[in-house]
């Protein structure tokens, strides 16, 4: 087994499913080419016979980008795939992703379909896929919830059909992390040819685990995640990329596996995607948030002002953030306070900076944080 974890990303595709998210071509093209110069293996581009907008996005990418595999999306029919097959023909290396549902809930509520039959057209989709390309992706939706000795089945055959990566979605963000490492585990164990594919998870994150479950689905084997910047996508969203990639690179004494992703390339893409989406990137999400790297407490601030290690597993400019932050607030100390007014260029004798902290912790009780501004007037009154 290697020690390289594939990243597919499905920004563009599942990212864009977001309720409320509605990107432009050129748009699209923006992205990809900032998702390229990141390093993401895969770009799943859209589902091309969803929309003329989607094929034109797959078919604009798959044109102009180069490096990296282009994707597109399609359900276990012949007439999806031959549209993506036509989306992807200019692409230097095109991979269609097909695939049907394997939960009980799935085959009776949604394909109102037999085991039998959903394999037999899964297996058919994987065969008229190959016309295409070599490159197949098979996913089995709602595997999270589904019965493991169908899903081993399912597997053994889509891989014989030509599948060559096998993708393992938690749709419904239902799986906690052992159990979704023990499902991974459980197919490569128990499929006599699961060595001829590569595992990938694809999780959502309605209960919060989606980042966990991905890398416990690693450790169980898998070796390529499927995410999207800032974990945008259906309902709670997907698997954010920066937090799985981060948490590969400083934890890799644990997991010793490598991607390559441009991590300080992080922050600009996570910008990037949330101006273009709209969708605003809550201020303490992990490793791209705005509070990612401030520090408001006098406790904190006095450690990371000695050595930011105290407090920081991450240093900033390794996701492209410009340095770690002081914030003064109600909260902060002596030493937060005198930092920030020597960055100022003030400095004051022990007895005027002990007045002026006082004045200080008065106009922080009334603002949620003293700004630059705010020091200056101090300083001056
Ligand atoms: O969540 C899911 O199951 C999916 C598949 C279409 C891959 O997005
Ligand atoms: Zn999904």
């Amino acid at each position: 087994m290697t020690n390289r974890v594939l990243v597919f990303d499905t920004t563009l595709r599942d990212g864009e499913q977001s309720p409320g998210v509605r990107l432009s071509m050129s748009q699209k093209l923006e992205i990809g080419h900032a998702l390229v110069d990141l390093g993401v293996d895969v770009i799943e581009a859209g589902f091309p016979i969803s929309s003329p907008g989607d094929f034109e996005a797959v078919q604009t990418l798959a044109r102009e980008l180069r490096g990296v595999q282009i994707c597109g999306l399609t359900r276990a029919r012949e007439k999806d795939i031959d549209v993506a097959g036509e989306a992807l023909k200019d692409a230097e290396n095109p991979r269609i992703h097909t695939g049907l549902g394997v939960s009980q809930n799935h085959l009776e509520n949604k394909l109102r379909m037999s085991r039998e039959q959903a394999l037999e057209t899964g297996v058919n989709a994987v065969k008229h896929a190959r016309k295409y390309t070599d490159n197949i992706e098979y996913f089995m939706e709602d595997s999270g919830r589904a019965d493991p000795d169908y899903v081993y089945k399912v597997v053994e055959e889509v891989i014989k059909a030509g599948a060559t990566t096998i993708n393992v979605p938690d749709t419904t963000g239902y799986t906690y992390p052992e159990e979704y490492r023990a499902l991974i585990q459980g197919i490569i164990n128990n499929v006599p040819n699961s060595d001829q594919a590569i595992f990938s998870c694809h999780c959502h994150n309605d209960l919060g685990m989606a980042t966990a479950n991905t890398l416990g689905g690693v450790l169980g084997g898998a070796r390529q995640v499927e995410v999207t910047v800032n974990g945008i996508g259906e309902r709670a969203g997907n698997t954010s990329l920066e937090e799985v990639v981060m948490a590969l690179y400083i934890r890799r004494d644990i997991f010793g596996l490598e991607t390559k992703i441009k991590t300080h390339k992080l922050l600009p893409i996570s910008r990037l995607v949330s101006r273009l989406s709209g969708m605003m990137v809550q201020r303490n999400k992990a490793v791209v948030g705005a509070n990612a790297y401030a520090h408001s407490s006098g406790i904190h601030q006095d450690g990371v002002l000695k050595d930011r290690s105290t407090y920081e597993i991450i240093a900033p400019e390794l996701v492209g953030a410009e340095k770690s932050e002081i914030i003064l607030t109600a909260r902060s100390g002596r030493h937060g306070l005198r930092h920030r007014l020597a960055e100022l260029g003030f400095g004051f004798t022990e007895e005027r900076f002990e007045e002026l902290y006082n004045h200080f912790l008065v106009m922080a009780d009334t603002k949620s944080e003293v700004g630059d501004e705010d020091l200056r007037d101090l300083v001056t009154k």
